[in-house]
């Protein structure tokens, strides 16, 4: 995908991943008892031994989904509702933050709504980082008479500025009041080494297709022993937590992105820091353009470089990028494509319009510096109040492609 600067919302497959799913697309239901339901069933569970080994957890920790958002909504709502049947107090207490993805934030303003919870959502720092302290200081054991905390929810690193939480700190913090912290981890997969046991975690959400894996399958990890209700009933598959036909060739091809991933990260984030660091310095050459997320390179993501523009409109930079070739996440939050504005930067209390470049394992230098080509003429041009027509040229002109 030339000019392709969006792996943050989805990075292309790997083609050995697409091979095992053409493998395994087809194959027999993998709860059938026959020869051939048990070939299928071995695929399932090789790939919950890779994604186990990739996610440090034990094999049946593991909970196979339709991706990221059905993860994190198995993880919140079935740990409340998991802690009510257990006959925790209604409302239970539930802490989160402001910079989680919506999949985390509306299903809990969704049990909040319903009298389910009362929340507590954690502002960020300017930095999109989440203050550990800030969070601990919200949560409640129960000795002052108010309904304890049943969940913590986290978020490894944020999709949008790409600031890294010590999510480690957190679960340390956690783990002896018998406090279950869940840690959206769809963002960290790719570059992050990412670890139940070690974050003292309780569940991750990733999706697949965040690290070269398909779209529409991701994994839920919930620590067995951990109470918790499904989303979904039905034929009781993976503990009863998500019933359905597993989806073999997604599910292989999900284990294989994983192990892949874990193999390549180090040598992917090194690469990657390469590369962002050079498309953050040639648009710190830009007037107007300011860097957002950490300061600090160890608290950021190396596939996230997130600017705010000063002085030009969303949509027309928007407009800009896409006629010069540049597929970027300008303006808005990626969500249903709907240009609404995004509430990480609010929530970091940002000015300007919001720009996120974000690489992967596809980006090299060309595609790097071709888009600060293209901003390096598309940003002066449309504060100066002039339109974007002509901006092919201009971007062919700024690089070999
Ligand atoms: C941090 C985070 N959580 C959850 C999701 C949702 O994942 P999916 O697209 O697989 O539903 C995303 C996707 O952008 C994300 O970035």
């Amino acid at each position: 995908m030339d000019g392709y600067l969006d792996h943050a919302a989805t990075t292309p497959p790997r083609p050995e991943v697409l091979d095992v799913l053409g493998r395994w697309m087809g194959s027999a239901n993998a709860s059938a008892r026959h020869l051939a339901g048990q070939e299928a069933r071995r695929a399932v569970e090789h790939a919950r031994e890779q994604v186990a080994g990739a996610l440090g957890c034990a094999p049946h920790d593991v909970v196979f989904t339709s991706g990221g958002s059905e993860a994190d909504n198995l993880a919140v709502k079935g740990i409340v509702w998991g802690a009510l049947a257990d006959g925790r107090p209604r409302p239970a207490h539930v802490v989160t933050t402001a910079v989680e993805h919506a999949a985390v934030l509306e299903p809990a303003r969704w049990l909040a709504a319903r009298g389910d919870v009362e929340l507590d959502v954690v502002a960020p720092r300017p930095d999109g980082t989440v203050a550990v302290d800030d969070v601990l200081a919200r949560v409640r054991d129960g000795s002052d008479g108010r309904a304890p905390t049943v969940l913590v929810s986290v978020m490894g690193a944020n999709n949008e500025v790409g600031a890294i939480n010590d999510v480690a700190r957190l679960g340390a913090a956690l783990r002896p009041h018998g406090i279950p912290l869940h840690v959206d981890a769809v963002q960290c997969v790719a570059t992050l080494d990412v670890s139940l046991a070690d974050w003292q975690a309780d569940a991750l959400a990733v999706s697949a297709h965040k690290l070269g894996g398909p779209q529409g399958v991701g994994v839920a990890v919930l620590r067995r022993g951990l109470a918790a209700e499904p989303l979904a009933h039905g034929g009781g598959q993976d503990r009863g937590l998500r019933s359905g036909t597993f989806a073999v060739g997604l599910i292989a091809a999900c284990g294989a992105a994983l192990e892949r991933a874990v193999t390549e990260r180090a040598a992917l984030r090194a690469r990657l820091t390469t590369l962002s660091d050079r498309l953050a310095d040639g648009l710190a050459g830009i007037e107007g353009i300011r860097r957002s997320g950490p300061a600090d390179a160890s608290a950021r993501l190396a596939s996230h470089v997130h600017v705010m523009v000063d002085g030009v409109d969303a949509e027309a930079l928007a407009l800009g990028l896409d006629t010069a070739g540049v597929a970027a996440s300008a303006g808005s939050a990626c969500s249903s494509g709907a240009a609404t504005a995004s509430h990480v930067v609010a929530a970091c209390g940002l000015t300007g319009t919001p720009l996120r470049l974000s690489l992967g394992w596809t980006s090299d230098e060309e595609v790097v510096d071709h888009a600060v080509a293209v901003l390096g003429a598309l940003v002066p041009r449309l504060r100066a109040g002039g339109d974007v027509f002509g901006l092919a040229a201009v971007g062919a002109a700024g690089t070999a492609r």
